[in-house]
């Protein structure tokens, strides 16, 4: 994994240095949306840093996909999902995977979202995993989900393999956030990386940047379109840090670069007494 990449240049599949086909997957995450425009959460207008986070991002390079790993939400309605919808769609309309976290809700958000539950991009896949449960904070891993991505790795055929969810499966050194990591996470990490054709593995959650790996699997945490959580905190702790999102360059090789971006100049007013 490359964390020092800058964006290949064009607006779709570009060409490493080394004359490998470089696939650009956008992630945006945890951008909770509220019931309406212009309601703030912790001060934050999320609807509006988000705008700001996808339109910085569109600006620098034009995706082959948008990759986005929960709590899109904030108030999972209908309506809500609709919205994020019709906004994301003001800048980009190409193939998008979106997964639900912990402050979603499944049945609005499969409605509009949902489908489809995997990415073919020439040689990658890029595959959901659904760690949510409706209602509760804690990580779930189903044995549904881990059967299918077993699949999905005896199948490859040579392809290579980028799961997403929204749960972290390994602990941030952060205890209040760690309590709500994937169970069994260990066990996942363990038989995934017998298969060489799984190559990395983000997920939203931690709204803070994560760059960690186990054997060859790059795992990628992304800060969230709105607020930022303080890395190495035993307890709930707001960050000031900007808005952010991920590049990941995905080469035919296998290989993946990856580059975090914050938006800039940003008027972030963090108003912590907004926690409803
Ligand atoms: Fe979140």
């Amino acid at each position: 994994m490359n964390n020092s990449s800058s964006a290949p240049s064009g607006d779709t599949s570009g060409v490493s240095s080394s004359g490998n086909r470089v696939t650009t997957v956008l992630q945006i995450t945890d951008c909770h949306l509220r019931s309406e425009t212009g309601k703030r959460l912790l001060g934050v207008d999320t609807e509006d840093s988000l705008r700001a986070v996808l339109s910085q991002a569109l600006d620098e390079v034009t995706p082959d996909a948008l990759l986005v790993t929960g709590d899109i939400a904030h108030d999972p309605s209908l309506d809500t999902y609709l919205r994020f919808a019709a906004l994301v769609r003001e800048y980009f309309s190409g193939p998008m995977l979106c997964i639900p976290g912990n402050h979603d809700l499944w049945a609005p958000m499969r409605s509009i979202l949902c489908d489809p539950a995997r990415l073919d991009l020439g040689n990658w896949q890029v595959i959901g995993m659904d760690t949510h449960v409706d209602d509760d904070v804690a990580a779930c891993l189903r044995p549904a989900d881990e059967e299918r991505l077993q699949e999905a790795c005896v199948t490859a055929q040579g392809r290579h393999l980028l799961i997403a969810c929204h749960h972290p499966p390994i602990g941030l050194e952060c205890p209040w956030i760690d309590k709500h990591r994937i169970p069994g996470g260990d066990e996942l990490l363990g038989w995934l990386s017998e298969y060489t054709c799984v190559k990395g593995l983000v997920f939203g959650h931690a709204h803070q940047i994560v760059d960690s790996s186990v054997k060859h699997i790059a795992l990628m945490g992304t800060p969230s379109s709105c607020f930022q959580f303080a890395p190495h905190t035993e307890r709930f702790t707001i960050d000031t840090t900007m808005p952010g999102y991920r590049w990941l360059y995905l080469a035919d090789d296998g290989t993946i670069a990856t580059d975090v971006r914050r938006v800039e100049d940003y008027p972030l007013h963090i108003d912590l007494t907004q926690r409803a």
